[in-house]
């Protein structure tokens, strides 16, 4: 458990941007940040990161949240796991206690199989470097393939000793037990003789990490070329490790994969350590399985250009096949390169010069078409049959570009290349086409793309037309929404004006105990709070009323201004997702004032303009309130038959229109001033 004094400490030391940049490149805009949404796929950004409000929301697929719900989300932490992972991050020591073996057992899974792998990562990588077979066998080898130390230490390389049991039986000295140790897969238990051997024996091991640096698994490579025992023995799939779903090396090249604009993915594991040995740093390897569309969104996540380096040999091509339709199908831009014969990206950045291989990469990347021609054509040379058979080849693999503009670009390139007239194509593309939507439909496949909705631009809470402010997206309407309401927009001001100005303070004129008019000054939520409950309005839209009362009973009853990480990581969802985005959009002042205001007062956040904002909005309110009430009464005064209460119901018409022309009166002060 972990003190409530800590997570205090630990979400004011927080920085929401540093801690999603970590995973998503985000880039400034405005008071905001923004980045392609690791939750949903997407072509245009619409995640957005407050820094001041420490919160983020996607406008697309509507996930939102504080940083230890990114973490969650996003790096599937339970909720101790997410503070602890910042607090690491931040410096923060957390008191917590010291787990005994049973506590081990008992604490979350995931922690635990996350602990035992950064174990088992640094006891490879200490027997490799301190024990003598390690140096002798597991060092040499790595000397051999021309590994520097610092290499081996960047991507945390090691050594399994030719032991049967020796780390299991270290691990299980220092606290892990068997059953977490069978779980993560770093010993195998024989049921029938009980026997517990270690799977790795004998091998150099190259963990494999999350996107934050967490090792997740290993694959263990033979030093040996003897043909006896397995080349690679992989971590199986675990809780926390699942082969489609990483990628060897992200975590190291994630920024420089941003940088340059530029992906390479490799197969092996080698060949992204050499080559960012080799200052090619932004290369990630599929470690020997075929592409999955998990390892494309998390490719899609840093840069939309991809260049596959392969072996040329067969078993490579078709595997670049394979990757090349899924990367266009998933909206990026991929080029191939080849290597000689027998070469592969390690081997033969060992023969060229550091910028003569550089240049081989970029120089010799191919767009798919000029890849595909020229091997298919080879192949079919003159025979007609292969020739159409490739032409249908080359026209399935453009049928997957979503864009249309560059679908019309690639007929054309290919309509020269073959020499074939562009239209003729073009039919034999849409063909294809029809062919696969029907396909498509039969099979009712689930669609990887999660709703497409563009980032809101810059003035996405625009005022409508009476002056409150409407988010103008369909979508979002829907998430928070759940049904309109006449008062929905002053009532949304006012939860607006809580959320984003409750501690600034505010003049207001009030009339006080000797009948004067003075001027006091409140804070905003203070003030609020005070004049709704005085005039006992109630929300119509219940979360409003939720939050409302949240503010009235800190207030009221501690004295104090609540925390906006009471709402942004409220228990209710539909809180923590109308605070967020309430939140996000930094709410602006109404239309109505926009033009003139901007005149007066360029400040948005002037204190005047709060002033008359925060009078503006609460009286604005009130006259809907009032107007509500007045045709309630209407309604009665037509129904009723009985004199008596006809003229009690006049005098309460009357009244309430008399107050409701003081509020107009006084609002239309305001606006027209
Ligand atoms: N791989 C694997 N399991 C296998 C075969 C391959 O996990 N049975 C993965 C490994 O991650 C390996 C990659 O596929 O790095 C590529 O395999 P391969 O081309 O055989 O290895 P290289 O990377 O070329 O290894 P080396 O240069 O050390 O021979
Ligand atoms: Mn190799």
């Amino acid at each position: 458990m972990i003190k409530q004094e800590d997570i205090s400490k630990i979400l004011d030391a927080t920085e929401i941007v540093d801690v999603i940049n970590a995973f998503v490149p985000l880039r400034k805009r405005g008071v905001n940040y923004i980045g392609n949404c690791p939750f949903h796929n997407e072509k245009t950004p619409s995640f957005t990161v407050s820094p001041s409000k420490g919160i983020f929301k996607c406008f697309g697929c509507g996930e939102a949240g504080n940083s230890v719900n990114f973490l969650m989300k996003h790096e599937h932490y339970s909720y101790p796991e997410a503070l602890r992972f910042l607090a690491n991050k931040y410096g923060i020591e957390i008191q917590e206690e010291e787990l005994t073996s049973e506590a081990k057992i008992l604490q979350d899974e995931k922690e635990a199989l996350f602990h035992v792998t950064e174990f088992a990562q640094k006891y490879f990588a200490d027997i490799l470097f301190n024990d003598q077979e390690g140096r002798n066998i597991g060092l040499t080898y790595f000397r051999e393939r021309e590994l520097t130390e610092e290499t081996i230490k960047r991507w945390g390389l090691g050594y399994s000793k030719d032991k049967w049991s020796e780390f299991t039986e270290h691990a299980k000295k220092n606290g892990y037990t068997e059953d977490i140790l069978i779980k993560a897969g770093l010993t195998i238990a024989k049921e029938e003789s009980h026997v517990q051997y270690d799977r790795f024996r004998s091998r150099i091991m190259f963990p494999i990490y999350n996107i934050g640096g967490r090792p997740l698994g290993f694959t263990g490579r033979v030093l040996s070329s003897e043909k006896t025992k397995a080349k690679y023995v992989n971590s199986p799939e675990t809780d926390i490790y699942s082969k489609s779903k990483v990628l060897f090396g992200l975590h190291l090249a994630k920024n420089a994969i941003v940088k340059q604009e530029l992906c390479y993915l490799v197969e092996g594991n080698m060949d992204a350590v050499m080559l960012s040995q080799n200052n090619v740093e932004n290369v990630v390897a599929t470690s020997g399985t075929s592409l999955t569309i998990e390892q494309i969104r998390l490719i899609k996540r840093y840069t939309k250009n991809v260049t596959i380096l392969y072996d040329g040999d067969s078993a490579g091509i078709k595997a670049a096949f394979r990757a090349i339709d899924l990367f266009l199908e998933n909206g990026l831009n991929v080029k191939i390169v080849l290597f000689p014969d027998g070469e592969d990206p390690d081997s033969y950045c060992k023969k060229l010069p550091q910028e003569e291989f550089k240049a081989y990469i970029t120089n010799e990347a191919k767009n798919f078409i000029l890849f595909k021609t020229h091997l298919l054509l080879d192949e079919a040379k003159d025979d007609p049959f292969k020739r159409s058979a490739l032409i249908k080849e080359i026209l399935n693999t453009i049928s997957f570009i979503p864009d249309n503009i560059e679908k019309a670009a690639y007929v054309q390139q290919c309509s020269s290349i073959l020499n074939m007239k562009e239209e003729l194509l073009n039919n034999e593309l849409n063909k294809v086409l029809r062919e696969r939507y029907f396909k498509q439909r039969k099979e009712d496949k689930p669609k990887l793309d999660q709703p497409k909705t563009d980032l809101p631009p810059d003035d996405f809470f625009l005022p409508s037309d009476d002056g409150s402010t409407y988010i103008s997206s369909p979508n979002a309407e829907k998430q928070i929404l759940p049904s309109t309401f006449p008062d929905e927009a002053q009532e949304r001001k006012i939860i607006a004006l809580l959320l984003n100005y409750s501690d600034k303070e505010t003049t207001q004129t009030v009339i006080g105990e000797d009948g004067e008019k003075k001027d006091e000054n409140y804070l905003v939520a203070a003030y609020i709070v005070g004049d709704i409950t005085t005039d006992q309005i109630c929300f119509d839209n219940q979360l409003y009323q939720k939050i409302f009362n949240i503010y009235k009973d800190y207030i009221l009853e501690k004295g104090e201004i609540p925390e906006l990480n009471i709402f942004t990581n409220n228990q209710e969802k539909e809180i923590q997702n109308l605070a967020t985005t309430l939140l996000i959009n930094n709410y602006c002042i109404s239309g109505l004032w926009e033009s003139k205001w901007k005149m007066l007062t360029p400040d948005p956040e002037s204190s005047e303009r709060l002033n008359l904002d925060v009078k503006e909005s609460l009286l604005s309110l009130k006259i809907h309130k009032l107007e509500k009430k007045i045709n309630a009464v209407k309604e009665k005064l037509r129904i009723e038959d009985d004199l008596d209460n006809q003229l009690i119901l006049l005098s309460e018409q009357k009244t309430l229109e008399k107050i409701k022309q003081i509020i107009s009166t006084e609002l239309n002060r305001i606006i027209t001033r």
